[in-house]
Order: structure tokens, then C-alpha cells, then sequence
């Protein structure tokens, strides 16, 4: 390489003005992307559905298809396309729309993972589209306080106000009467039967306030472990799933998220870096969990846990690290694996799911093939809380241990200082 004779010295020096002026500038910019690309949120629709995945999602036969478009679309010249309404309204016609049996529990499923980027929002934004659009009623939370979930659910930051995010969850903490004054309420979204629960940067402060809480007092470290249960409660009978996005951390939030779920489930590249950082992740909710377990004399299963592959290619290293995840993780490593898109990079960025993008905006074949990897994954999904849904039935509705109040005071909180 060259040098320059004379090299020109430029200062890249910055304060906390340049960073105030930076995210002002850049938020400024953002909102201008999003109103070019992105509809407000209240004119956002989901695409239309063709008869043949209609058929797919309701697993009917055209003989029924042909029966309801007589009655519910009679006279119509061309295509008949249904709104994402319809196509429940459609399965619900012929009583195949799906839901939890009568006698289950909502299930609870946190996406976690230590590592930053390994694919935590993307995979729980398509799976909780997916379910929505196999019928089931699904509430999707952002517990992530950088509220990439939010962006992508077309939410603009400066739109999202503190009160309608779990920051007011967390507050109720060691403040368990505000939950009578504002119980947070999920928003509804363009796709029927998916609610959702924003994301800000407040709940960042959550986490000072959790982690003080837990340490401040026997009585509000008890409540550490079912403060957010008492919260998901009140508002989650309507739903099958709660998919809980979370930040990459074991910051007293997430762990406290981790705790009120039910399952767990947890986004893995097949790269070695991302294996290491799933041992990791598994070394820490071990170690963690077991102070919390200890304190509070309970302990805590997840049911489903499931290891997936997201972001994957076809090299050799890949090969090495699905085996290898195989033989940590067993059978909770699942086959199904999610690719490396681009489709997914389109797809975001018009603020979309691959599920909500239309063949005219994203290349048709690859975003086809990118659903169809989520399609399995939630599939297996489905599998295993399916049969966690049959046991709870069997079992006459007793809930998971996870649900007990704890039945001894909390004596260690002081050793989980080092949690965050
Ligand atoms: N299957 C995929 N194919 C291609 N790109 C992907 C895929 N999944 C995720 N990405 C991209 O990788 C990046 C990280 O993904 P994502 O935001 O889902 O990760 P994350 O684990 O939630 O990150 P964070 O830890 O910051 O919350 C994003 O830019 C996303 O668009
Ligand atoms: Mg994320």
C-alpha cells in the first residue's frame, strides 16, 4: 500500500452533543424512511391470500372453498383473493380454526439468546405471524428496550408511549396497586388475532428499578418471581401464545421475562462464534436460574426449550456446528433450520415479516421459501406445545410450578448482584 507524502491529520473527536445531535438527526431521518415506505400504522394491511394458501393454512379442500366464495363472494369477476379476517372467518365456517383445548393455559414462549444479531426478533416476528395466520390468537411483546420488534411492526419510537410498553409491568414491581390504575394493553395490529405490546427506551430504567426492587426488601424480592405473571394474567386468556422478544442480556428484566414464561425457545447460527455463545447462554441460565431457584425454594422448568438454526448456509462449518449442536442439545436441538435470506433483509426492510410482503414488492420465489422455513419451524413449535397443551388437559388444568407463590422468603438476593 501507498503513503501519502503528506498525510492530512482530520480530528474525529465527539461529546455527548454530537451523540444528542447524531440520534436527533438519524431519528429525524428514520421517520422520513418510514413515512415514505411505511403507511401510518393505522392504514397498515396484511396482503391478500390466494385460494391455494387459504387451502394450505386450513388444510380444507376446494369443494368448501368453492361453498363459502358462493355465499361470501358471490358475483365476483376475477380472482377472489381474502383479506386475512376472511380467511379465519373461512376456517371458522367449517370449524377448523385452531386453539388451545378447552382446560389448557395460554403458553408463555420467550426467545432468548446471550448473543446479540443471532436472530432472536426476526425469528420471533415470523413465528408469531405465522401462528396468527394458522388462526391462533397470539400476543407478541417486545421485552427488548432497543424495540427492533417495534420498528418492524411499523411502529414509529416517538409514537410508543411508556405506558402502553412493559416499563409499566416492571414498575408494578414493588408498586403492585398501579396495576388497578393502568393494566397494560396489548395494541391491535393489521393481521386478526395478533395483538401486540410495544418496546421504548424507558425500559432500559426498568431494569435499575427491578434490580433495586429485588434487592431492596424480602417482600419485593417475592415479588420478583410473580410480578409479571400477575400482569400476563389478567390480559393473556384471550390468547393461545405469548411470544416474548428479548434483549441480549441477563439483565434483571429479561431474567424476570424468562421466568414468567413457560417455554423457552432459543435462536442459534450454525457458526462457532454462536455455538459458543449458546454454551454460554446455557452456562448462565443455569448458574442464574439456580440462585433464583435457591432463593425462593422452587424450581423452574421450561417446557417447550427447543435450540433452533436460524441464519444458515450451506458451508462446512455449518455441517460441523449442527452436529455438534446435536450432540449437546439432543433432541431440544430441532431439525427444522431457518436459511440466510436476503428475503428476510427485503422484507424489513419495508418494515415487514416475509409473510406480510406481496410478490410485486420482494422476490416471490425467495420469500416463498423463506416462509416455508418458519412454516416448519413453527410447525415443530406447534408440536411441542401442543403436547404440553394435551398434558395440562390430562392433567385437569393443574398449572406449571412456575406459577406457585414462592414458599420460602427469598434469603439470597444479595449473591445475584452479579446478575445483570
Ligand atoms: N434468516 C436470516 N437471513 C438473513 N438475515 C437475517 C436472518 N435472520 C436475521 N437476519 C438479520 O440479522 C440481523 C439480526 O437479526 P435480529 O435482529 O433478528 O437478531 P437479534 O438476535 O434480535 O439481535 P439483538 O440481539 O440486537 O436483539 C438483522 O439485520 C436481520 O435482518
Ligand atoms: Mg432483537
Amino acid at each position: 500500500m501507498g503513503r501519502d507524502a503528506s498525510p492530512t491529520f482530520v480530528s474525529l473527536a465527539a461529546g455527548t452533543k454530537d451523540f444528542l445531535r447524531w440520534a436527533s438527526h438519524g431519528q429525524g431521518r428514520l421517520a422520513a424512511l418510514q413515512a415514505a415506505m411505511n403507511e401510518p400504522l393505522e392504514a397498515r394491511q396484511m396482503r391478500l391470500f390466494r385460494q391455494k394458501e387459504v387451502l394450505e393454512l386450513s388444510g380444507l379442500k376446494p369443494h368448501h372453498w368453492r361453498t363459502w366464495v358462493a355465499s361470501h363472494r358471490a358475483g365476483e369477476v376475477g380472482e377472489v383473493r381474502l383479506t386475512i379476517e376472511e380467511v379465519h372467518q373461512f376456517m371458522e365456517a367449517f370449524k377448523v380454526r385452531p386453539s388451545k383445548p378447552a382446560g389448557a393455559k395460554t403458553l408463555r414462549l420467550v426467545i432468548a439468546q446471550l448473543k446479540g444479531g443471532a436472530g432472536k426478533t426476526m425469528t420471533t416476528l415470523h413465528l408469531a405471524h405465522n401462528l396468527a395466520c394458522r388462526g391462533y390468537r397470539v400476543l407478541l411483546i417486545d421485552g427488548d428496550p432497543q424495540g427492533t420488534l417495534t420498528t418492524l411492526c411499523g411502529w414509529r419510537s416517538e409514537a410508543v408511549r411508556p405506558e402502553q410498553t412493559m416499563a409499566a409491568v416492571f414498575e408494578r414491581i414493588d408498586s403492585p396497586e398501579l396495576i388497578e390504575e393502568m393494566p397494560v394493553q396489548p395494541q391491535k395490529t393489521h393481521i386478526d388475532g395478533l395483538d401486540f405490546i410495544p418496546a421504548s427506551l424507558e425500559m432500559i430504567g426498568s431494569d435499575f428499578l427491578v434490580a433495586s426492587a429485588f434487592m431492596s426488601s424480602p417482600a419485593s424480592a417475592r415479588r420478583f418471581y410473580t410480578f409479571i405473571d400477575e400482569d400476563l394474567k389478567r390480559i393473556e386468556g384471550a390468547y393461545d401464545l405469548v411470544l416474548i422478544d428479548t434483549s441480549p442480556s441477563f439483565s434483571f428484566t429479561a431474567l424476570a421475562m424468562m421466568w414468567a414464561a413457560d417455554g423457552l425457545l432459543v435462536p442459534m447460527p450454525p457458526n462457532l462464534p454462536d455455538y459458543r455463545a449458546t454454551l454460554d447462554f446455557s452456562q448462565m441460565m443455569g448458574e442464574n436460574v439456580a440462585k433464583l431457584e435457591k432463593a425462593a425454594n422452587i424450581t423452574k422448568t421450561w417446557d417447550p426449550v427447543i435450540f433452533a438454526h436460524v441464519r444458515s448456509d450451506l458451508t462446512q462449518t455449518t455441517a460441523l456446528v449442527r452436529s455438534l449442536s446435536a450432540d449437546t442439545f439432543g433432541t431440544h436441538r430441532v431439525e427444522e433450520s431457518v436459511p440466510s435470506s436476503s428475503a428476510f433483509v427485503n422484507a424489513a426492510s419495508r418494515f415487514r415479516s416475509v409473510y406480510e410482503v406481496t410478490g410485486a414488492e420482494v422476490d416471490a420465489r425467495s420469500s416463498r421459501r423463506a416462509r416455508e422455513a418458519y412454516d416448519a419451524l413453527a410447525q415443530r413449535v406447534l408440536q411441542s406445545v401442543g403436547s404440553v397443551w394435551a398434558r395440562q388437559v390430562a392433567e385437569g388444568q393443574k398449572r406449571p410450578v412456575v406459577d406457585s407463590e414462592p414458599a420460602a422468603e427469598p434469603t439470597e438476593s444479595a449473591s445475584l448482584v452479579g446478575v445483570a
